[in-house]
């Protein structure tokens, strides 16, 4: 094995089994030899200041909204000082696409034009349900990931079009203050589309947030942190297995990781409290953060908002989806130079400057309060299983939620204005963050359960242990939870908003565009 084929396959083996535990690393198919990739440890590190994503600016007004346009185009980025320019497919032409900045109860409008040049550069399965061939190859919707929006604003994943045409989507932003993302959302291609660079983040203020005084303006950053495959000229690799006619495989891992787009960037701080708003918007990499001083992350906020406390912690686990608000205090580390890594990669990079500033920030003991749903107020308790279906090798074909193909009849029906509890029962060896559209929920426990007994005596629930409640820095709002392998994990969901459809899905994204998505319905009254 030469070092390359080594550092890569290193890289990838500790990811994987980060998730999912050795054994079943058997479980890959057979994936074609990768061609000369970009080799981390021959990079130059810290060589590119870390960029922050420009904040999108509207065009003007419609009917009294903001109104913004934001055209999905090819273009050309530098990820690295070394580097040559990387092909991107993204929003307004940067990858991150630009921020979008709202507030509380403002509705804006995006109008999203598909620009795209008509083939395809990375590799699309036409197997999949919803890629078959003859479609447009560089079709593209857009969803905003986390946002409470009417069904016709969400970004159907079936709703694509076409270079030449376009959607204006409706965002009302009636919720708290939070993170949220936009990316694309189309049919079977949603994998490589996002992995192509179509991501952006989407930030909502209020003013119960600005009352907390916490870090803000320049000491306010977001982190997007995607890993990526890169070769050695540059460009995107995205594997295939050794069935051209079958290329789609299981999960994507990157040797690399882009921080906004560049590769093991450094930012200059001054020794005072910074907030980052971090994003995990990987095909279907987990991190599992540190810093290479020990110092624990603050972490003050999730997937839909603030903490009611901050949490301090060591390690920040972050799944496809999810987003974790937090504050580091550099006060105390004049002149240092901090490292943030991964178990299997280095990602970036903070230098301490050496003069004090003062800091009129702060970090609250309390941050909003977080009212915690009853399960008694649950009207039902829907049981979900997470399947992988197999071949005769013992590969992963498809991925189902409880059981059931994307095209099945739509199954969940929660009537508007009720509280549900949806029970993952997840029997693979994989952790699949799952995420529904429109509503925010709580995480009320895991627990380990009896796979077996459920998959041969009738779908009988057999817990094994107690009943695990969520870590601090979890209990919160959440739009997207880690459903841990042979375990349960139950989120309790106000369904609010709005009647109609959306889709509800695991958010490894190899999983969602290879039936890993259902439908749901929000109805007005039971049928
Ligand atoms: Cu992040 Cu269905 O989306
Ligand atoms: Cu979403
Ligand atoms: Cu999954």
């Amino acid at each position: 094995m030469n070092r390359r084929k080594f550092a890569i396959g290193g890289g990838l083996l500790t990811a994987a089994v980060a998730r999912r535990g050795l054994s079943q690393m058997a479980h890959m198919p057979p994936l074609q030899p990768a061609p000369p990739v970009l080799d981390p440890e021959h990079l130059a590190s810290f060589v590119d200041p870390l960029p922050v994503p420009a904040v999108a600016k509207p065009e003007g007004h419609r009917g009294g909204v903001p109104y913004y346009k934001l055209p999905i185009r090819e273009f050309f980025s530098k990820i690295h000082r070394d580097v040559p320019p990387t092909r991107f497919w993204g929003y307004a032409n940067s990858m991150p696409g630009p921020t979008v900045e709202v507030r509380s109860g403002h509705p804006v409008q995006i109008e999203w034009p598909n620009q795209l040049p008509a083939k395809h550069f990375l590799p699309i399965d036409y197997n999949l349900m919803g890629a078959e061939k003859g479609r447009p190859e560089s079709r593209t919707v857009v969803h905003l990931h986390g946002g409470r929006v009417p069904p016709a604003s969400d970004g159907w994943p079936e709703d694509w079009y076409a270079p030449g045409h376009s959607a204006t989507y409706r965002y009302p932003n009636h919720q708290d203050a939070a993170l949220l993302w936009y990316h694309d959302h189309a049919m079977g291609i949603n994998r490589l589309n996002i992995c192509a660079g179509m991501a952006g983040l989407y930030v909502i203020r209020d003013s119960f947030e600005d009352g907390l005084n916490l870090p803000k303006g320049d000491y306010e950053i977001p982190l997007v942190l995607m890993d990526r495959m890169i070769r050695r000229d540059g460009q995107i690799y995205y594997p295939v297995t050794q069935f051209p006619d079958a290329p789609w495989n299981p999960e994507y891992f990157g040797n690399l990781v882009l921080v906004n787009g560049k590769l093991l960037p450094y930012l200059e701080v001054q020794p005072r409290r910074y907030r980052f708003r971090m994003l995990n918007a990987s095909n279907g990499r987990f991190f599992f953060l540190e810093l290479d001083n020990g110092a624990p992350f603050r972490q003050i906020g999730t997937d839909q908002g603030l903490l009611s406390v901050p949490a301090a912690v060591n390690r920040l686990a972050l799944a496809p989806g999810e987003r974790a608000d937090f504050v580091l205090d550099f006060a105390e580390h004049r002149g240092e130079r901090i490292v943030l890594r991964d178990i299997t990669s280095t990602i970036m990079q903070f230098r301490v400057a050496q003069e004090r500033v003062p800091d009129p920030s702060a970090l609250p003991q309390t941050l909003r309060p977080v009212a915690k749903i009853a399960e008694a107020s649950a009207v039902r308790t829907r049981r979900l299983s997470l399947e992988e279906v197999d071949n005769l090798r013992g590969e992963p074909t498809i991925h189902l939620l409880d059981g059931k193909r994307w095209q099945a009849p739509v199954s969940e029906k929660p009537v508007l204005g009720t509280t549900e509890i949806w029970e993952f029962l997840n029997l693979t060896e994989d952790a699949h963050p799952i995420h529904l559209h429109l509503v925010r929920f709580q995480i009320l426990d895991r627990r380990v359960f009896n796979v077996s007994a459920f998959i041969y005596e009738n779908r009988n629930v057999v817990y094994r242990g107690d009943a695990v409640p969520p870590d601090p820095y979890e209990a919160g709002w959440k739009d997207t939870v880690r459903a841990t392998p042979r375990a349960s994990t139950r989120i309790i969901v106000n369904f609010e908003g709005y009647t109609g459809r959306y889709v509800w899905h695991c958010h490894i994204l190899e999983h969602e565009d290879n039936e890993m998505m259902r439908p749901y319905e929000i109805v007005a009254r039971a049928e």
